[in-house]
Formats: structure tokens, sequence, C-alpha cells
């Protein structure tokens, strides 16, 4: 079976756009492939997060990522930062990586002017730490957003790089699943295209009911059709598009059908939506709630996701040292 590898740079709470874009997708995976998952805590160093941010977000990652349905038993779950002989690969990678092509990575350049009193090497090696993180396992497929595809280039360039130094065939190049092509773009409650927390028009999968509520009753809309049948603009088409999501397709159909008549009312059609998007999130919620009071077995499935992805590791890693010409 191939080998998919993940990384989940830890950025909050997931919302519906994420569940939709990736997480989903993830849990497809899971029963498809031999799937490893991972949290990014090396990564998210870049950040300097305070202990107690690291160790919470660690635990959110794992409680709601298990409530959308990752099934640890198949995939296992881990946090980069058990598993230490990726850090032995990334100093080697990091050896045969230069300067010149590191720096004209676009989000290093990109963080590099919007943060300029912070451009940490961290910063500048970040793509050898990703490299590291696939390369370890001679994983065959990574899930990764489009934005990750010069990481992903990188990853192959390094891969390359090893085998003709040392004239080996050992690493093989790691290949983007773009999971995004079959994924549902999830909208804004603000009349913007994309759901999404830097936007603040999230719906985030823990909102409870009456969260929920008040968001969607929010949400933009406009002055209503105008002409029976007409194009719904933007801000409508996306209340449409999250009906599609979570909604029957019947509730879908009908209020279709209102706008298309020009007798649709924005409330009912909120309120509908609300309902079905609490419907939707409600077990997930449940679940979240659950695992987050269970730390024993939130911390178990950690630890024994970290034993699998070491023991995979060590074994690429005893055979690298040997090719470099270390004990192995
Ligand atoms: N860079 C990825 C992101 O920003 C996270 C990540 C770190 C990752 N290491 C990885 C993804 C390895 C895939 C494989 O989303």
């Amino acid at each position: 079976m191939e080998k998919v590898i993940s990384g989940i740079r830890p950025t909050g709470n997931l919302h519906l756009g994420n569940y939709f874009g990736a997480v989903k997708s993830f849990v497809t995976m899971q029963n498809e492939y031999d799937c490893m998952f991972f949290i990014a805590d090396w990564h998210s160093l870049t950040t300097h997060p305070t202990p107690e941010n690291i160790r919470q977000s660690v635990r959110t990652i794992l409680s709601e990522y298990l409530a959308c349905g990752i099934d640890p038993e198949k995939a296992p779950i881990y946090v980069q930062s058990d598993v230490k002989p990726v850090l032995e690969l990334y100093l080697y990678l990091n050896m045969n990586a230069y300067l010149g092509e590191l720096e004209r990575v676009t989000s290093f350049k990109e963080k590099a002017r919007t943060q300029p009193d912070n451009v940490n090497a961290g910063l500048l090696t970040y793509p050898t730490l990703m490299a590291a993180d696939v390369l370890a396992h001679k994983a065959d497929k990574v899930p990764v957003g489009k934005d990750q595809e010069q990481n992903m280039e990188m990853m192959r360039l390094f891969a390359r790089r090893f085998n003709r130094i040392y004239n080996v065939d050992f690493f093989k190049e790691p290949q983007s699943y773009h999971f995004y092509k079959d994924a549902v773009k999830v909208p804004g409650l603000d009349g913007s295209g994309k759901m999404g927390k830097s936007n603040g028009n999230c719906i985030y999968l823990c909102d409870d009911e009456a969260t929920i509520r008040k968001k969607v009753m929010k949400a933009v809309t406009d002055s209503g059709p105008t002409q029976l049948n007409q194009e719904k603009p933007e801000v409508i088409q996306n209340l449409f598009t999250l009906l599609e999501l979570v909604s029957t397709k019947d509730t879908y159909d009908y209020f279709n059908d209102q706008y298309n008549q020009m007798t649709v009312r924005y409330g009912d059609l909120k309120k509908q939506l609300a309902a079905d998007i609490n419907a939707f999130c409600a077990p997930i919620r449940e679940r979240i709630l659950e695992y987050q009071s269970n730390e024993d077995y939130i911390l178990r499935v950690a630890k024994q996701g970290a034993e699998r992805a070491s023991e995979s590791a060590e074994k690429t890693l005893r055979e690298v040292r040997q090719i470099i010409g270390f004990r192995a």
C-alpha cells in the first residue's frame, strides 16, 4: 500500500472550511492508503509560541481530528517533536541545502518581508524540516494545499540531491496529492469567497448552537432578487453553497425555487441553514468535548503514534547513517 504522510500546522480550532477542505479528505484517505498524520510543532516554533500555547494546541488538534473521524488504528497520529530521528535527517539535509535556493522560496520571502525582525534560521530551513518529515518515512504521497507546492518541489530536490551525492537510489520523490481538486471551497459568512480564520468569518466545529445561529443570522445578504431566475450574486451564492454542504437536497431546492420566484426570505433561509449547520456540527462537537475531557486517551493516541512513526523513521535513519559513512 502506498504511504501517505501529512503535517498539520497548529493554527487554532478547525472550522467548516478546514473540514470540507482537508480533514474530510484525510478521513477518506486513511481507508485507501497507509497514512500517518502529525502535528508540526517543531515548525510552529518559527513563531515563538509559549509552552502553554504548544501544549494546548496539541490537545486541541488531537481531539478535533479524532472527533472528525481520524482513526488512530488506521492512521497513526503523532506529534512531530516526539519523533527525534527526523531531526537528525533535518541536519543531514541542511548540509546540502543551499542558502540561495532557500532564500528564493516564496513563503520565506513573504515572511521576511512581513516580519523583518524575526527572520530566523528555522524559517529559512522550513523546507528542509518538511522534507525530513516525509523522507524519514519514505512516503509516496503528501496531501497538501496549493500553497505547499514549492515546499514539495524542494523536498523532491533534496531527495534527488542526496541520491546523487551518495550515488544511491535511496529516497523516492514524494508526490503531492492534490486533494484540493475535489475538496469543496467553503465560502465565508461575510460575503467573501473563502472561510478562513484570518477573515473572522468562520464557523468552528466546536461552536455551540447559539454561536452558530448568531453567526449565520449575521451573514451578509443583499436586498433580494429583482428578476425571476436571476443569477445569484456572490454573497447569496455563498449561502446556497453552504446549504448544499449541510442541508438535504429538498431544503436546497426549496430555497432555490423561492429565490427563482423572488419570494425568498433570507431570515427563513438563514434559520434553516443555522439549524442544518448545527445538526452537522453537533455530533462532532460532542466528540470534541468528550476527547478533551479524556486527556489520558489523547495522550495514549499520541504515544502510540509516536512509537509507530519512530520505528519507521529510525529504520530509514539507520540506512542513511550508513550511506553517509556513520555507524548505523
Ligand atoms: N507546511 C505544512 C503547512 O504549512 C505543514 C507541514 C509540515 C507538512 N511538515 C509537513 C505538510 C510535511 C506535509 C508534509 O500546512
